[in-house]
């Protein structure tokens, strides 16, 4: 952590308490002049301290932003979002996180309060628009790329659990949309770096839109669309919704890590929108009708098709068809 995001938690530890400039500067091994220059560019982002002579410095409310330093304050992770790496506008966070991959450490997480070309999973468009949440974690697992699924499907529990906490009813629809009432508030687009057998680096881009209007949105998703903010008709404090998110996709990878994916998939099932349904699959190359009647060991949808014949899909595009 930076010296600033420091001073910043210090003041969000004591929130509405005055803190000495010489107790930080102390703590922190830094000259009282030191202190006082953070405490000038955290103003300048937004954040409103007071100061008085005898006393020290007091927070008295955050910007609505998703700073680090306040992400940071009281996160109980041990390395997802130890680093974290803010924008206030870029393309596209998993296009960054991409970048910065091989140089940083597990669990890195790139933020940005926009992005300008957010990209979605089959390569279309991802609207991201301030309000919302866009990040990407950066993971290191030692594991081969045909398994990457496996944590796209633990990022759809990671969310939609996050989100349950918030009092919402969620669904996941396959292989990782994450449903309120059956309306998608939030996508997610797992990228890997490999080599024939081992991944170098696996990015998972996830996308909530928290306190976004969504009626602003293009035509063709608008009605399929929803945002925390409209399901809970208040807008959504999204520091907190970040740091929670960040604690429960620590604690299911560790899970992953020590006791395989089968916890991980029975915790998927248990929240799947899809399983039992009737669908249509639209792949690269061919469009198949089923019933969805499971999820394997390596994240694949099983179809069972109307003549009976079962069908393994690996990626594609799950539309849920209405029984007649
Ligand atoms: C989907 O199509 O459902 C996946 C959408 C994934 C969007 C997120 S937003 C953060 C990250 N950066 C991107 O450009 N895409 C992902």
């Amino acid at each position: 952590m930076n010296i600033k995001d420091k001073v910043l938690e210090k003041l969000i530890r004591n929130k509405g308490k005055p803190v000495s400039g010489e107790r930080i500067a102390s703590e922190l091994s830094v000259s009282r002049s030191a202190v006082w220059k953070h405490i000038k560019i955290l103003r300048d982002e937004g954040f409103m301290i007071e100061s008085s002579t005898n006393l020290g410095y007091s927070l008295r409310d955050t910007p609505d932003t998703l700073s680090p330093g306040e992400i940071k304050a009281g996160l109980e992770t041990s390395f997802i979002g130890k680093d974290i790496k803010y924008f206030k506008e870029t393309e596209s966070t998993n296009i960054l996180a991409r970048g910065m991959a091989n140089s940083v450490e597990e669990g890195t997480v790139v933020i940005a309060e926009s992005q300008t070309g957010g990209r979605g999973r089959l390569g279309r468009k991802w609207i991201s628009p301030e309000g919302g949440i866009w990040l990407s974690i950066i993971l290191k697992p030692k594991m081969q790329p045909q398994y990457a699924s496996r944590i796209t499907l633990l990022a759809g529990v990671c969310v939609a659990k996050t989100i349950r906490g918030f009092g919402l009813p969620v669904k996941i629809k396959w292989p990782n949309d994450v449903l309120i009432n059956g309306k998608k508030v939030c996508g997610i687009l797992t990228e890997i770096g490999a080599e024939v057998d081992m991944i170098d680096y696996l990015i998972v881009g996830i996308g909530i839109d928290a306190n976004v209007d969504t009626e602003s949105f293009p035509e063709e998703i608008r009605d399929s669309s929803t945002s925390l903010k409209k399901e809970t008709g208040k807008e959504i404090n999204r520091v907190d919704f970040v740091k929670k998110l960040l604690e429960e996709f620590e604690s299911l990878y560790l899970k992953f890590q020590k006791e395989g994916f089968p916890k991980i998939l029975e915790e998927w099932r248990n929240m799947s929108a899809t399983i039992g349904e009737w669908v249509k699959i639209s792949t690269q190359t061919r469009t198949i009708y089923g019933e969805a009647i499971g999820v394997d060991n390596e994240g694949a949808l099983i179809l069972e098709t109307s003549d009976g014949q079962l069908e393994k899909i690996v990626a594609g595009n799950c539309e849920h068809l209405r029984r007649t």
